[in-house]
């Protein structure tokens, strides 16, 4: 424990509220919780259950099987993926829970974890707690911030046990096609590496398609595994409900180590999150193009002030280059006591994220045009 931090968020939630009580009113623009809520007949059916005095006890970790065939479902039309709810698919407490439990069930000390960098923070936590050893891949925007495969030396890809992909990217709100996983795919298959694939912001996307899943790819399932949750794309972040689907002796192992560390979810939750996953498209469709607006807010405002920001095809963030002479823990708290606007340093992700910092669309367009405002006079000072 000594060897690791408390997760960024958790910290800046206490800096954040003592500032408050010093009278600063701050707009957050650092956190990727979705601001609006989920359909309204999503809370309807939780209510419903939750009235039902029969709904109340524990539930088998696999829960109800109309739950993971609500996923199965969800999978089919939005991937053209066929996945058994029997046998290939594992509810989760969210991603974070099953990014998190699955490097304690697979990972070995001393195992290698290959990491893109900038990454979700618990890719590097779960290996760090299970004993593992990080190896980075650098996501730069030279190789469409995908990871360079043939960069990886052989001597490490053979020994590697198993490898994190995040697309849509937190932070960099890249995508990646499905070329990209047929050659990860292969990779695996020849260096004998589990892919982890984590993707809960497939379906907040501002273009014509949905980036592609890994599952898509003939052979996927026998050496991934595939994270995804209702956080972002249903504006369910804090009912804590995901899947892991794909590869079975990995989700057998995963199933086996919850049974020993959770006790499942509120059964109520799992009907609604069901119900959740057979809305219209038209309802993610009609949310995402409020995000895009706050999204062009914050990109013309940066490009109006000199930067050169790339607009994100999907994800909640947006990856900002900035100032020479900076670095991005100081400007990024400089902004919070200055400007009363707090963002995410791009190092909380890694050594790659210096000189960014990531920005988040999760509040209203009145105050995302407020916290523009601010910063925008606040830089114009530096
Ligand atoms: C890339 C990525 N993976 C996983 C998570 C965890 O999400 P959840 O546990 O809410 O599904 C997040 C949350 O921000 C994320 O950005």
């Amino acid at each position: 424990m000594s060897e690791i931090k408390k997760h960024f968020f958790a910290q800046l939630d206490e800096t954040i509220a003592t500032l408050k009580t010093e009278g600063m009113e701050v707009i957050r623009l650092d956190i990727g919780s979705p601001d609006l809520p989920p359909h309204p007949s999503v809370i309807e059916t939780l209510g419903r259950a939750s009235a039902r005095g029969d709904s109340h006890g524990y539930q088998s970790h696999l829960g109800p099987l109309s739950y993971r065939e609500a996923w199965v479902g969800m999978y089919k039309d939005v991937f053209g993926v066929d996945i058994d709810p029997a046998r290939e698919i594992v509810p989760l407490l969210g991603t974070k829970e099953g990014i998190y439990h699955l490097s304690q069930a697979i990972i070995k000390s001393g195992d290698v974890v290959l990491i893109p960098d900038p990454y979700y923070p618990t890719y590097l936590r779960g290996t760090q707690l299970a004993g593992g050893e990080p190896y980075f891949m650098p996501l730069l925007a030279e190789n469409d911030y995908l990871p360079d495969l043939d960069a990886i030396p052989e001597e490490v890809a053979d020994k590697a046990k198993l490898l994190w992909v995040n697309y849509p990217n937190n932070p960099l709100g890249a995508t990646a096609p499905l070329s990209f996983y047929e050659k990860l795919v292969r990779f695996a298959e020849k260096h004998d590496i589990l892919i982890c694939s984590d993707i809960p912001y497939s379906q907040v996307c501002f273009g014509e398609n949905i980036p592609p899943s890994i599952m898509q790819v003939d052979g996927a399932k026998d050496v991934a595994i595939e994270f995804n949750s209702l956080s972002k794309s249903h504006n369910m972040a804090g009912w804590r409900i995901g899947a892991a689907v794909g590869n079975v002796p990995t989700l057998d192992a995963l199933l086996k180590l919850k049974t020993n560390a959770d006790s499942g979810h509120f059964g109520p939750i799992l009907e609604a999150a069901s119900h959740a996953m057979g809305l219209q498209p038209s309802w993610i469709q009609e949310r995402n193009a409020v995000y895009r607006e706050r999204r062009d807010i914050i990109v013309t405002s940066l490009r109006s002030l000199g930067v050169d920001v790339d607009s994100p095809q999907a994800s909640l963030y947006i990856w900002c280059p900035i100032p020479e002479g900076w670095v991005s823990e100081k400007f990024a708290m400089a902004m919070l006591e200055e400007a009363s606007v707090s963002v995410a340093p791009g190092t909380v992700f890694g050594s790659n994220g210096e000189g960014f910092v990531r920005i988040s669309i999760t509040q209203p367009k009145e105050k995302i045009e407020e916290a523009m405002q601010k910063l925008t006079d606040w830089w114009k000072t530096l």
